[in-house]
């Protein structure tokens, strides 16, 4: 049994071959409908328990048609509906009746301890569908989407976050580290990585390479992510920050500055960080990107239940 909380703590290995499994299933899907399984069903009779403490759209689904997509099932519940939400149950004693009627939990929460609280007491895989820290699956998707569209692996490429330093540049960053790319990243000095992910770089002996001029950090890129200034639960000025990155809107003025063929990529949903024109624009792949965390997820499932082949 295997969790998926934080890509920093999974090996470059497994990382890399959940990505060929990813590869592998994608192209034999090819003839097969949305809710058709996958040749041998290897999650047949599996049930996954999703639990969103906030928003989601595209995790909620694509986890559903992931785990479909294996032969198996899920259930999604909402925090404020058990008695965990309510404060009347423990973390201890509902990690335990999940164990006892599921076969993996997805959780999506403000709050990363409880993920850590989480694992500590349940017998089956936990998997992070977004913290404050991180978001492993929508960031091991997208290093699948960039090799997809580039046709290379993603260690020869240059790849540039003009953003906030939230929970997906957290998860860009360890994967930086773990697929050996460059990462160049563009935002206030105010918003910049926080020391510990920066040490943690350090201790890797990896480098990212910051800087708050969005020319500077999109020069010569071939990939430009982005995501909004305003994560979910956000509790700051929202009015401020937003005028704060204003001289960082991704606009076809600062995506000349990257290479000709450069993509956009950005995991949705989005705010005003990025001009339409960028958006839906031919170098934006975001539908692309949103509808491969079903692929890749698939395999991160199999992964957590020990049948990655
Ligand atoms: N990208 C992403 O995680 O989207 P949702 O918040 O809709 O799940
Ligand atoms: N950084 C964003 C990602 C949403 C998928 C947030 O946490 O709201």
């Amino acid at each position: 049994m295997k969790h998926f909380i934080n890509l920093k703590d999974i090996s470059s290995r497994d990382l890399k071959k959940i990505i060929i499994d990813a590869k592998k299933r994608k192209k034999l899907r090819k003839t097969l409908s949305t809710l058709e399984v996958d040749k041998g069903a290897p999650l047949k009779g599996k049930l996954l328990i999703q639990m969103f403490e906030k928003s989601s759209l595209r995790t909620r689904l694509s986890f559903y048609l992931a785990i479909k997509q294996l032969g198996g099932g899920t259930l999604t519940l909402r925090s404020n509906e058990l008695h965990l939400g309510q404060g009347g149950e423990s973390i201890a004693d509902t990690a335990k009746i999940l164990s006892t009627y599921g076969d993996g939990f997805m959780l999506r929460t403000d709050n990363d301890k409880k993920i850590e609280n989480f694992r500590k007491y349940l017998s089956i895989p936990v998997i992070n569908g977004l913290s404050p820290s991180s978001h492993p699956t929508q960031v091991l998707s997208d290093i699948f989407t960039v090799e997809e569209i580039k046709k290379k692996p993603i260690s020869k490429l240059n790849i540039c976050w003009i953003g906030d330093s939230n929970n997906v540049l957290d998860s860009l960053i360890a994967a930086s580290v773990k697929f050996s790319f460059k990462l160049s990243i563009g935002c206030p000095e105010k918003f910049e990585p926080g020391a510990k992910v920066r040490n943690w770089v350090k201790k890797n002996k990896k480098k990212i390479f910051i800087y708050n001029d969005p020319k500077k950090a999109v020069l010569n890129a071939d990939v430009i992510f982005s995501d909004k200034v305003i994560s979910l639960n956000d509790k700051v000025n929202k009015k401020k920050k937003i005028a704060q990155f204003k001289k960082f809107k991704i606009d076809n003025k600062l995506m000349g500055y990257a290479k000709k063929d450069c993509i956009f990529l950005h995991c949705l949903p989005r705010g005003n960080e990025v001009t339409d024109d960028i958006f839906l624009g031919k170098k934006s792949h975001v539908w692309q990107q949103a509808l491969n965390r079903v692929h890749v997820q698939k395999s991160i499932l199999l992964y957590c239940f020990g049948k990655l082949r």
